[in-house]
């Protein structure tokens, strides 16, 4: 609260306009005292996870996908916490790229968003993105809610009128100073000024504009982020607003002349001007929780997934703009690298997009989705190429996961097709470190697995929060490994029913293996969720039981009673991962 009043404070004391804070405050149109409220100010269960609005200028690709299969396995691991929540995406369909590309296809802008919009919801239902709001920025309430955004800008004195000169790059939908743009030539030999960052060419643009004030926010911005390290992850890009906020601050542009730009929300009480679509889109995070009326049950408990090319904006720009508006920056943004083909950035000229529903069809959708999320590393771009694919879902899907499950399942090893009984004798408890040695028949890297595979769900639960999905995966599958290593070690096929100490054994090898799949199979539901459900179903693990709450792992090695225990497995629906062929030679292109 204080941090907050703080922040408040400093922009109010270089404001014309008094801020007011709504902090610790009954809002005029919800209800809750703040007592109820969560840390944030909303109430528990009430937080928002959002991926990035994608622009429909264009199809979807791989690394859009990407951006979207982060917030979903983020929002179903939360979920099956039972923390309630919201996951928000949509289309960004303003601005010059979007009226410039339709105007190209000979379209209306309406009409083209209409069409990219429904591929990226299509898209999204493929892939079985569990959103729970889909905006798209030119339905009305998201109208109404920027306009009620700028007027608040505008009231608060954040706003003033300037002739503005300087780059813009279309393609960004962006202004850049004269320390990012470089000269290139085109293949002619022409000159044209460029983008650094992208390489995308930038316009000289002169016009009278509304200017936002952001240049009074560098210190409120840098409170904020040292108040919290977490606020932005990973540490490396934390750093790097750091050191953006050490430089100058400009004001910025915040809306262009009306007859340049006419696909867009026109500037409240100012026909002759168009919101700048980078506040247009902000926006949509306050107009899926309702803004104005309905938002402060929600804000400011949100989790922006964002890719590094959009930080700025995310951690600069809509920042200040909220403060300006007197509410708060949200609580945290995760911020992921990109994807690139072969080495190179995926573009449209170099023919090496790659499109996410071919790889559906030729790798199935929890294949792909398990790739994405195992081999993408949010700190640095990651390189796609399909061999890479075959080889990483072959080997943990199909071969360690898919493997374990068949040998406990196999008619010749468990022939009774049950959760077979555990015995405390061949497996007694450890105490401490020390495991009973002598007593029963488990060793001690048995003793290390139990253990792993005990602290497990907690190392997910922490490294998913962490918007560390690919290490949870990764110790996921090295557990995994380690129960194949238990399977070899003890060799249960060699051990026969027919004696009764082998059998109690046997039957416990199967139980500790059974159980070991059933935590994987848990934890990799917000990941793979088709397959984490075909193996739930076959171990016999019913839809209530899936909860990552209420989760217990080996309970009869704890002296509790295993529910599963003596339980028919469920039904033989064949191999959990089929193993996936080597693809023919595949053009990337046709996007
Ligand atoms: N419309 C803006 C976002 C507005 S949010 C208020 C935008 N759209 S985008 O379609 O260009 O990008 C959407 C997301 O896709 C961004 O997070 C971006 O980083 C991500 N990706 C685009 N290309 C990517 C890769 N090659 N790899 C990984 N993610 C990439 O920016």
């Amino acid at each position: 609260m204080r941090r907050r009043l703080l922040l408040l404070s400093l922009a109010a004391r270089r404001s014309s306009v008094s801020l007011q804070p709504r902090w610790g405050r009954r809002c005029c149109c919800c209800c809750a005292p703040a007592s109820v409220r969560g840390p944030s100010g909303s109430p528990p269960g009430r937080r928002l996870l959002s991926t990035p609005i994608f622009y429909a200028n264009g199809s979807p690709h791989i690394g859009h996908l990407y951006s979207a299969l982060l917030a979903d396995a983020l929002h179903r691991h939360r979920q099956l916490h039972e923390r309630g929540g919201r996951l928000a995406t949509g289309t960004d369909e303003h601005g010059l790229k979007i009226q410039m590309t339709a105007a190209a296809a000979g379209s209306l802008p309406q009409h083209f968003c209409d069409r990219v919009s429904a591929e990226f919801r299509g898209l999204f239902a493929q892939a079985g993105i569990s959103y729970t709001d889909f905006i798209r920025t030119t339905e009305p309430r998201h109208r109404r809610a920027v306009e009620h955004f700028w007027a608040t800008l505008r009231d608060r004195g954040w706003l003033y009128r300037a002739n503005y000169e300087g780059w813009y790059c279309t393609a960004e939908e962006t202004f850049l100073a004269a320390s990012q743009v470089t000269e290139c030539p085109d293949t002619q030999g022409n000159r044209h000024t460029v983008s650094l960052e992208s390489g995308h060419q930038v316009h000289w643009t002169k016009e009278e504009n509304y200017m936002f004030k952001l240049s009074e926010f560098r210190e409120p911005l840098l409170r904020w982020l040292q108040e919290s390290r977490l606020t932005v992850t990973p540490e490396p890009f934390y750093q790097q607003v750091l050191q953006w906020l050490k430089q100058d601050l400009p004001d910025l542009s915040v809306s262009r002349d009306r007859n340049r730009l006419q696909w867009g929300i026109p500037v409240p009480g100012d026909s002759t001007q168009t919101i700048y679509v980078w506040v247009d889109a902000l926006v949509n995070y306050l107009t899926v929780v309702g803004y104005p009326e309905a938002h402060h049950d929600w804000w400011p408990a949100a989790c922006h997934i964002v890719g590094k090319d959009i930080l700025k904006f995310h951690v600069i720009y809509w920042p200040a703009l909220l403060m300006a508006a007197g509410l708060d920056p949200p609580e945290q943004i995760f911020v992921h690298s990109h994807w690139t083909v072969q080495g190179q950035k995926m573009s449209k000229s170099l023919g090496n997009v790659v499109d996410p529903r071919a790889c559906f069809q030729q790798y199935t959708v929890d294949g792909f989705r398990y790739f994405l999320l195992r081999q993408g590393v949010p700190d640095r771009d990651c390189d796609y190429y399909d061999e890479k694919v075959i080889k990483l879902v072959n080997s943990e899907l199909a071969d360690v996961l898919g493997g374990l499950l068949n040998r406990c399942t196999a008619p010749s090893l468990n022939p009774s097709g049950t959760y077979p009984r555990f015995s405390e004798a061949c497996f007694p408890r450890a105490v401490g470190t020390q495991n009973r040695k002598g007593l029963g028949k488990a060793s001690t890297e048995d003793y290390k697995l139990v253990s792993s595979v005990k602290e497990l769900p907690l190392q997910v639960s922490s490294y998913f929060e962490g918007f560390q999905v690919y290490k949870a995966l990764e110790s996921i599958v090295d557990c995994a490994r380690q129960t194949n290593g238990f399977m070899q070690r003890h060799k249960p096929w060699k051990l026969s029913r027919e004696d009764p100490s082998q059998q109690q054994w046997l039957d416990t090898i199967l139980h500790v293996t059974l159980e070991c799949l059933r935590i994987y199979g848990l934890l990799l539901q917000p990941v793979i969720p088709t397959i984490a459900d075909k193996l739930l179903s076959r171990l016999g693990v019913g839809p209530s039981e899936r909860s990552l709450r209420t989760l217990t792992f080996l309970s009869r090695y704890q002296d509790e009673q295993c529910p599963f225990e003596g339980r028919y497995l469920g039904p033989d629906t064949g191999l959990l991962f089929p193993k996936l062929e080597k693809p023919k030679a595949r053009n990337h292109g046709g996007l």
